[in-house]
């Protein structure tokens, strides 16, 4: 099932990243309907549209006929957000969103694989926390920045959907407080950009409370790009990580990002557990 939803995501991407006309500093899309290219719960996919719906960031949302497929185009920006992400002492990575039903298959996965907890370690606008949510998953969003975390819990009104957010330095927080039993933490991060120092920080933290580790996955997005890594491509550039903290890779899927809009490979999440 997720290997159609993503088949065909990635397809009306690269569809709509071709042939976009607008002038919008972020887009992204999602089908209107649940249809068999995507068999999605049609309460999960309203969901989804009332995230965008109710999210600030957008300002303009559009129907279009995408590869033969009626999606909802949304519109937006994030510079003001992006802006204020960077301001912070121990900011590891700025605000970049990945798409809405990339957070929405990812979280799926993660939830098909047994984990009962999410934790989504610099969570921007709280999408994927906001997906792990409605999936009915328990969920905490780690935000270090006062603005993003704001623009959390207006969603959180507009939506009625509480994922939790706290708004903290990931490097700080203090995790045996959330009480995990099988968590999944997302790292929001991409390696030798900042990624990197938030994913050691929380193995390390993992590490330390006791017999959390055997029942931990770790999903950390990666990038293809050679201009961004200036050593090994493999695992989306996690590879030495993954092997100096003896973790397995589990799953690997590419999803739409916003960072990834103008390129042809789309953006590898790595699902990762400890040995
Ligand atoms: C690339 S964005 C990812 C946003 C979101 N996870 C997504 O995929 O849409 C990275 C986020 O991490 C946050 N961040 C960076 N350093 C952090 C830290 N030390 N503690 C908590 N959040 C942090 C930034 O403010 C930003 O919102």
């Amino acid at each position: 099932m997720f290997d159609t939803i993503i088949k065909n995501l990635v397809r009306i991407k690269q569809d709509f990243a071709k042939n976009y006309t607008g002038n919008a500093h972020i887009q992204e899309v999602i089908p209107t309907s649940t249809s068999n290219q995507f068999p999605i719960d049609e309460l999960h996919l309203k969901l989804l549209h009332n995230f965008a719906q109710k999210n600030p960031i957008y300002f303009n949302s559009f129907e279009e006929e995408i590869s033969g497929i009626t999606c909802t185009v949304f519109e937006g920006d994030i510079n003001q957000y992006w802006l204020n992400s960077i301001k912070h002492g121990s900011s590891c990575q700025p605000f970049y969103p990945t798409w809405i039903m990339s957070a929405y298959v990812m979280t799926s996965v993660a939830s098909h694989l047994g984990y009962a907890e999410l934790v989504d370690i610099g969570s921007g606008d709280g999408r994927i926390a906001f997906c792990g949510k409605i999936l009915g998953l328990t969920v905490h969003s780690i935000e270090i920045d006062d603005v993003l975390v704001e623009l959390q819990k207006t969603i959180i009104k507009n939506t009625n959907q509480n994922f939790n957010p706290h708004c903290v330095d990931a490097l700080e927080f203090n995790y045996s407080e959330l009480e995990l039993t099988t968590p999944v933490f997302f790292i929001g991060g991409l390696p030798q950009m900042g990624g990197d120092i938030l994913a050691t920080s929380i193995i390390d933290k993992i590490n330390f409370i006791s017999n959390l580790r055997k029942n931990t996955g770790i999903v950390f997005a990666g990038t293809n790009s050679k201009k961004e890594l200036s050593q090994n491509l493999t695992n989306g550039g996690w590879s030495s990580l993954i092997d100096k903290h003896n973790l397995s890779v589990i799953d690997t899927v590419f999803l739409p990002t916003v960072w990834t809009f103008d390129q042809t490979v789309e953006t590898p999440y790595i699902y990762t557990k400890f040995n």
